[in-house]
């Protein structure tokens, strides 16, 4: 998830620019670059880190001009670094180009191009979509925009780019396909962006681009401003200008009062986005580039050690559950602060999993090193593109979730999870340990999960209701059994860190041991009970709680009657397989933890005593 923006009127286009990346850095910021053109030439700057880091790079340069495009960077494809940064040229530096998205087929698009005689400097998909749109337009004697948009219709994934070119100086081409794109429509001025943010000081008129429209804006000095709006077939579409009634703050927010709330509504895309380019539904197959290239390695392993903190310790959990049912290979899942003092036992033929979201948490990237430098092959699962465990560990897989600003970790969780399970998938598919028909049902069911997700999301105020119960409870317990166990933990980690109250999550059958003698009419239970695995079990275990009096907040299967019947309050999700219940079942318990937290006026972005980031041991 990046952040563009492009400017084209009868202002200087730079400080429009600045301000608008400024405003859309909550969407990335590992990288930032601009493009102007004046005297007769494009200038193209770009640098690693901030945009004021860019801003200090471009002082003294002639930033002068009329038209103009710029980015921030949230890295998926090639590394954060100056060359990778956007905006991206074409061959003969006439035509630049700026993409927030995922070009799933850049691969066999750039393969072609290099035997067309392209040069690519960078390892991004962007550079791939300029060169494409480029050598159409030469090869064609094409103008711009068709040229533009018989290159979208070769293009797979998801795009919202902004595209300038010297030879015709006055016009920007935008056009959208998955990622959002709106028109700040001024008076003699057009500025194009990820969302509003950018705009709101300039004018209150935008247009929302629409899935696949291109949009052509035209600021000639001597003419009215044009703008047209086509589609891929060059269909004309009328452009329908909105009023925007709302402030800078709640823009960022995506209109959300809190970015948690925000990123948990944001995990259907996210789980979209995680398998794009890695499921095809179609071909009922799942390739992860870093498990193809390295398949012998997990193959052949002893074992597999899992490592993390917090939220991914967690998902790790989940991890190991899913592993070793379908791939049928022994997992550990290690906390990684006690891993790397214990002096653990690390063998050369020992995969080590390390998940982190920011790929910073200092407890984990000591693990990881502990483990590399003692022979083992280390597999990074992680979010931040470039990040320090990234770059220590042999290889592995990103979760592009899109940047996390919550400190308590959402959509995070349910893209690790999610690629945990591509992950057991595959080795599951080559180790033979899943039969076909097996595979094509998980597979199709998982690709299902998003729009699962968004039907639970409509239990939203429902569980806001719920909230204000226990908003003044003292305690919490979670329980789950199997897959719900992990989940049960999550559940109690989001209460704790964000409401500040006391919460536990145990393997329900473990409650008989002890944590039994807790439950009274006080204590409120939060059982993930949904109909598969051990369905009976759970449903003594609740008859259990519910003997000593404990309030039962259930978390169900649609249509389920037994626990309903049982439960104080219930919350019902859709059907799904068992080892997919964390993925769907988490959100219901992000929510509750997220309304709880409001109704104490608790600080949700940004909890006490917590860092994003854990950096320090
Ligand atoms: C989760 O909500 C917390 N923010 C925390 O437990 C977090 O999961 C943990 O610090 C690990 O962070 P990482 O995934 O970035 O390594």
């Amino acid at each position: 998830m990046c952040g563009i923006v492009a400017y084209v009127g009868k202002k200087d286009a730079y400080p429009i620019l600045m301000s608008g990346l400024h405003r859309l850095e909550y969407r990335g910021y590992d990288s930032a670059g601009v493009c102007v053109y004046n005297n007769n030439d494009l200038h193209l700057y770009k640098t690693l880190g901030k945009v004021s880091d860019l801003e200090r790079f471009v002082e003294g340069k002639d930033m002068s001009g009329h038209i103009g495009i710029a980015h921030t960077r949230w890295a998926t494809h090639g590394l954060p670094n100056e060359i990778n940064a956007h905006p991206h040229y074409s061959e003969f530096s006439d035509i630049a180009l700026i993409h927030n998205g995922i070009i799933e087929n850049y691969s066999p698009l750039k393969e072609e191009l290099i035997k067309q005689g392209r040069h690519f400097t960078s390892e991004t998909d962007t550079e791939v979509l300029v060169q494409l749109i480029d050598f159409i337009r030469m090869d064609g004697d094409l103008t711009l925009e068709e040229a533009v948009r018989q290159a979208l219709s070769q293009v797979v994934g998801a795009y919202a780019i902004a595209v300038i070119s010297k030879d015709d100086p006055y016009t920007v081409i935008g056009a959208r396909k998955g990622s959002p794109l709106v028109i700040g429509v001024g008076e003699d001025e057009y500025i194009l962006a990820s969302d509003a943010t950018p705009l709101v000081e300039y004018t209150k008129e935008v247009i929302y681009l629409e899935e696949s429209h291109i949009a052509v804006m035209t600021v000639k000095p001597d003419a009215k401003p044009k703008l047209t709006i086509t589609n891929l077939k060059n269909v004309r579409k009328t452009p329908r200008v909105q009023t925007l009634e709302t402030s800078l703050e709640v823009l960022e927010k995506g209109g959300y009062p809190h970015f948690m709330l925000k990123e948990i509504y944001e995990q259907p895309k996210v789980i979209r986005d995680s398998f794009r380019g890695r499921i095809n539904i179609e071909r009922n197959t799942v390739a992860l580039s870093g498990i193809i290239d390295h398949q012998d390695k997990f193959l052949k392993a002893r074992r597999i050690i899992i490592t993390a903190c917090g939220t991914s310790w967690h998902a790790g959990l989940v991890g190991k559950y899913l592993i070793e049912e379908l791939a049928r290979i022994p997992v550990e899942v290690e906390y990684a602060s006690e891993y790397r003092y214990r002096h653990p036992i690390v063998n050369k033929d020992d995969v080590v999993m390390a998940i982190s979201q920011s790929g910073e948490t200092a407890d984990t990237l000591a693990a990881v090193n502990l483990a590399r430098d003692n022979g083992a092959f280390v597999y990074g699962i992680c979010n931040v593109v470039g990040a320090s465990i990234p770059r220590e560990t042999h290889s592995g897989t990103y979760i592009h979730a899109g940047p996390e600003i919550g400190v308590a970790s959402t959509k995070a969780f349910t893209a690790q999870v999610c690629v945990l399970t591509l992950i057991a998938l595959s080795l599951a598919k080559a180790k033979g340990t899943v039969d076909a028909s097996r595979f094509s049902t998980i597979v199709n069911e998982l690709y299902t999960l998003p729009d699962k997700i968004e039907k639970t999301l409509k239990l939203n105020d429902k569980i806001a209701d719920f909230a204000k119960i226990f908003t003044y409870s003292r305690n919490f317990l979670y329980l789950g059994r199997g897959y719900n166990y992990p989940l049960a933990l999550e559940g109690a980690l989001k209460l704790k860190e964000i409401s500040y109250i006391h919460a536990e999550g145990y393997p329900a059958a473990e409650m008989k041991h002890g944590p039994i003698a807790l439950v009274d009419s006080e204590m409120p239970i939060v059982v993930i009970a949904t109909n598969q695995g051990n369905y009976e079990k759970i449903v003594s275990n609740i008859q259990e709680v519910k003997a000593r009096k404990g309030r039962i907040i259930s978390i169900i299967t649609e249509g389920d009657t037994t626990v309903k019947a049982l439960s104080d309050y219930y919350i019902e999700i859709p059907a799904t397989e068992a080892m997919l219940v964390p993925v769907l079942a988490c959100v219901p318990l992000q929510l509750l933890a997220y309304h709880i937290a409001v109704q104490r006026g608790c600080n949700v972005d940004q909890p006490r005593n917590l860092a994003k980031s854990v950096t320090v041991e």
